[in-house]
């Protein structure tokens, strides 16, 4: 199963992803905790991402791209993957198709989880006060949001005017979303030309 995962900031798809991958038998990718793991080693692409991550906006494509295809290179993205947090702009779908396609890896479903903000800020307010991570400051996940309506909304437009997304409610208990994305995936498939 090679699967997107979608949806804004504080939405769930790190928590589902980390409940799906055993079920569907596949790494969890997150472009996010990828960053998380350059910053907290240092490196030169940790300390230039930090600074644009805790402003919440988004990191270069070119950063982004080097670092997925790093990822999916490794031997456990062989047999699929649950992609969390990529892509995340129009440009980043393109990246993506090419690279699916250079490595023979279609899509095969592109889920979207769907919670009304007020929810998503309230979600980010407890993780900030439990584990003080500098983007669930309230005046960043604000940011965060709105970059997420200008340039990662339009990505679920993409894959919905191709008829390849599967919109999920992602409000509820743990379980019962994780669920709703499995039922979603039993209908879901992305066509090859997509
Ligand atoms: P990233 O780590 O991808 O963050 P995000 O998608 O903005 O948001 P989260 O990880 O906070 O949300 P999530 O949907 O995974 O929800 P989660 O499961 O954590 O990116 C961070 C930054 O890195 C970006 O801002 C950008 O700077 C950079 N970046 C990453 N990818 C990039 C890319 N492709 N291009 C450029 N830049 C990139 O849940 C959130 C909270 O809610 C948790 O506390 C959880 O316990 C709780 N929760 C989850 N589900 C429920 C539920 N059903 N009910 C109640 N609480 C719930």
């Amino acid at each position: 199963m090679r699967l997107v995962l979608l949806g804004a900031p504080g939405s769930g798809k790190g928590t589902q992803a980390a409940r799906l991958k055993s079920e569907l038998d596949v790494p969890h990718i997150s472009t996010g905790d990828l960053l998380r793991a350059a910053v907290a080693a240092g490196t030169p692409l940790g300390q230039k991402a930090k600074a644009v991550m805790d402003a919440g906006q988004l990191v270069s494509d070119d950063i982004m791209l080097g670092m997925l295809e790093e990822r999916l290179s490794q031997d456990d993205a062989r047999n699929g993957f649950i992609l969390d947090g990529y892509p995340r702009n129009l440009a980043q779908v393109e990246a993506l198709n090419g690279l699916l396609e250079r490595i023979e890896q279609p899509l095969d479903a592109v889920v979207k989880l769907e919670v009304p903000a007020e929810e998503i800020v309230g979600r980010c307010e407890i993780r900030f006060k439990a584990q003080g991570r500098a983007d669930d400051n309230p005046d960043v996940v604000r940011k965060r949001l709105g970059v997420y309506a200008e340039q990662t909304a339009p990505v679920a437009d993409w894959y919905a005017e191709r008829g390849t997304l599967k919109v999920v409610d992602g409000v509820g208990p743990l379980d019962e979303v994780s669920q709703r994305i499995l039922a979603a995936l039993g209908s879901a498939r992305v066509p090859a030309d997509s």
